[in-house]
Parts: C-alpha cells; sequence; structure tokens
C-alpha cells in the first residue's frame, strides 16, 4: 500500500449505474459469493431498483477509490427486515451491510475492509441508535470472513435466513471494536 493510498468515497447509487452493477454481479467472486446465482438486467432492476427510489429502506452506494468506481455497498436496519431480524435475534439497534469488489483487479488489496471501516465510521456510527454493525457471509467465504475480522468484526453465531440457499456466517462490530 502507497504511503497516500487513493481516497475511497461513497456515491449513492443510481439508475445510470445498474448496467455497471449487472456486469459486476455476472462475473468472479461478486457472482459467485455475492449475487450467487445469475441475474438477467430485469432481475439487477428489480432487486436495486426499489433501493434507488426509497421504496425498500436499504441504501446503496457506489464505492469510488480515486474517483472511479471499483464496488458496491448497501446498508440498513436490521429491524426493517423482519424475516431477518426474526432470523438472527439480534439488539434493535443493529445496522447490517452487504458489499463487494466488483473490478477483479482491486479484490484481496484491502480495499473492501478499509471501505467498509469507512463507511460504517462514516454513515452508521455517526447515528446514535446504531448500536452494532452486522455482516453475514457465506461460512465457507474466507475471504470475506478474515476481511471482516481485520477490522474488528467477531463472531456471532451461523444462522439460516428462511429462503436463503446458505447458512449466514454473522459476523459483529461495535463501535469500541472498530478498528
Ligand atoms: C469480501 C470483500 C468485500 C473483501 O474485500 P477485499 O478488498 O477483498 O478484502 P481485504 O483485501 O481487505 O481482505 C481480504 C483478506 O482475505 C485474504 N484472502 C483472500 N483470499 C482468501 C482465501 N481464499 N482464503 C482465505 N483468505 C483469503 C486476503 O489475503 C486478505 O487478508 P490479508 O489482508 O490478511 O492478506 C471482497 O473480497 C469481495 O468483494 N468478495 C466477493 C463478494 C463477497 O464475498 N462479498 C461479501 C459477501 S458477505
Amino acid at each position: 500500500m502507497p504511503d497516500h493510498p487513493p481516497p475511497i468515497q461513497f456515491v449513492p447509487l443510481t439508475v445510470a449505474d445498474l448496467p455497471r452493477l449487472a456486469r459486476w454481479l455476472a462475473a468472479g467472486d461478486a457472482r459467485r459469493w455475492y449475487a450467487r446465482r445469475d441475474m438477467s438486467y430485469a432481475d439487477v432492476q428489480a432487486e436495486y431498483g426499489p433501493k434507488i427510489s426509497g421504496v425498500e429502506p436499504a441504501r446503496g452506494s457506489l464505492i469510488e477509490l480515486g474517483g472511479a468506481p471499483i464496488g458496491y455497498i448497501q446498508s440498513y436496519l436490521i429491524r426493517d427486515y423482519p424475516t431477518y431480524a426474526a432470523a438472527l435475534r439480534i439488539e434493535p439497534g443493529a445496522a447490517g451491510l452487504d458489499l463487494f469488489i466488483g473490478e477483479a483487479a482491486y479484490l484481496h488489496r484491502g480495499f473492501g475492509s478499509r471501505a467498509l471501516a469507512q463507511y460504517i465510521r462514516e454513515f452508521l456510527f455517526t447515528e446514535e441508535t446504531v448500536s452494532c454493525c452486522v455482516v453475514g457471509p457465506d461460512p465457507e467465504n474466507a475471504a470475506a470472513i478474515r476481511a471482516y475480522g481485520k477490522i474488528g468484526f467477531e463472531y456471532v453465531k451461523t444462522v439460516q435466513v428462511p429462503g436463503e440457499d446458505c447458512p449466514e456466517y454473522v459476523l459483529r462490530v461495535t463501535r469500541e471494536g472498530l478498528k
């Protein structure tokens, strides 16, 4: 990592970004661990359109590195998703996060963990009502579990969310624990 790594910024997702999102979700690690299925462009519109319009409570942003988009991150309050909340049985102030690095050249180079910690500091732990943040990778997703562990996430439990094809390895971080 250079002395002054390029800055990371978060830019709210727009409809104009959906082709890029669809391209990212169709291949590589993002396809394998995040999309976990083949997604048509219509599927991508159906999944992300409501987050852009505000119909769905989750907020989505592109992760930009030095001004260039390299990935995607979204956050939400777990309690806004009752099925997920019932499966997780976690404190009411918990915020959930999902992310992926879409540009393969930027995978496993420290950007995902750095982006996640920065996003949590800028957008989640600035909210008094958010008491902790939660991620739920596939238990076999060793790179994600390692990335989250580096910034202070700790394992809580493994849960099976109804309707999902694999269990979630739930990790949690508090204000005090975030590195
Ligand atoms: C998960 C993700 C966002 C993490 O971002 P990242 O920039 O790759 O993460 P980092 O580089 O900060 O950390 C990854 C760590 O895993 C390690 N790693 C990479 N491949 C690995 C593997 N197969 N097994 C174990 N560790 C692995 C890396 O060496 C690195 O650890 P290190 O810094 O100690 O060397 C990114 O890998 C990604 O987008 N993956 C595909 C989609 C995905 O899994 N999303 C998360 C769903 S919850």
